[in-house]
């Protein structure tokens, strides 16, 4: 298959092709999710609720997350696949933004970087843009600030919507090839795409985007907390492997695992 580049999303945008994207964290759902034709795979620092057991996502690490964003980069062989910088490991400048972004495509084999932040995160951007690495912004709801935002709340609502739109334009000036548009409300997403020319996704920003995001442990009922209202199941995992536990649980409790066709002679 042929690989999927920045030029994807561009010309998924003009031609009005959604773009689909899916978190994974380890090689075995990376290569699933590739074969199945997903275009983007987001090695998320969501991993830090989904993998590492934090409550936010502040505690990531980059040297957490770099041998995950590899096992994920190496198993694929279509999907484009981005690297989430963690809190901490580019607000203090440009510069700091350019070295992690370059650990990461060094240490990875990640094809772009995606970091939070618009007006406030632009120079970072444009600075690791100009070393030749592609990134994602991400804009709306930004996890890694929600302390400052005072929770989990939707943005771009009512005047937010002046924030919303200047943190888009702060993005696409500075040379994101891509948008996350995270919690934010339809009709808001459905302007900011219009406004654009590159492409956004979307994570609970309605339909009106150019493409679609998701946590993948949230997508497939893997986690067993709270998921949030924008999130469609699309399979029941953790019952399945809730049942199969105890079904082998009962099955080696009576003697009926191992059977002959398990055991060596
Ligand atoms: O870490 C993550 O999974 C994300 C997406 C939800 C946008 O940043
Ligand atoms: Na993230």
């Amino acid at each position: 298959p042929k690989r999927v580049r920045t030029r994807h999303f561009r010309n998924a945008k003009r031609d009005g092709i959604k773009i689909t994207g899916l978190t994974s964290y380890d090689q075995l759902t990376a290569r699933i999710f590739d074969r199945a034709g997903i275009d983007f795979l987001l090695v998320g620092d969501s991993s830090g609720n989904n993998v590492f057991g934090y409550e936010t996502t502040l505690p990531v690490t980059v040297d957490e997350l770099i041998p995950l964003t590899r096992a994920v980069a190496g198993a694929v062989e279509r999907a484009f696949v981005i690297a989430d910088m963690p809190f901490g490991s580019y607000e203090v400048g440009a510069e700091e933004a350019l070295h992690t972004a370059i650990r990461f495509m060094k240490e990875t084999g990640a094809h772009a970087v995606k970091l939070e932040g618009g007006v406030r995160s632009a120079e970072q951007i444009r600075r690791v843009v100009q070393a030749g690495i592609p990134v994602m912004a991400h804009i709306g709801y930004t996890p890694q600030s929600e302390h400052g935002l005072g929770g989990h709340i939707i943005q771009g609502r009512g005047e937010g919507i002046e924030q919303l739109l200047a943190d888009a334009d702060a993005v696409q000036d500075a040379g994101a090839f891509a948008v996350v548009l995270e919690m934010v409300p339809s009709d808001a997403a459905r302007q900011v795409t219009e406004r654009l020319d590159i492409p956004t996704i979307s994570v609970g920003a309605g339909p009106d985007t150019d493409g679609q995001l998701l946590v993948w442990t949230d997508w497939a009922g893997l986690t067993t907390g709270r998921v949030p209202k924008f999130v469609k199941q699309y399979a029941d995992l953790a019952g399945i492997l809730g049942q199969a536990a105890a079904e082998w649980r009962d099955d080696v409790a009576d003697g009926r695992y191992p059977g002959p066709e398990h055991s060596y002679e």
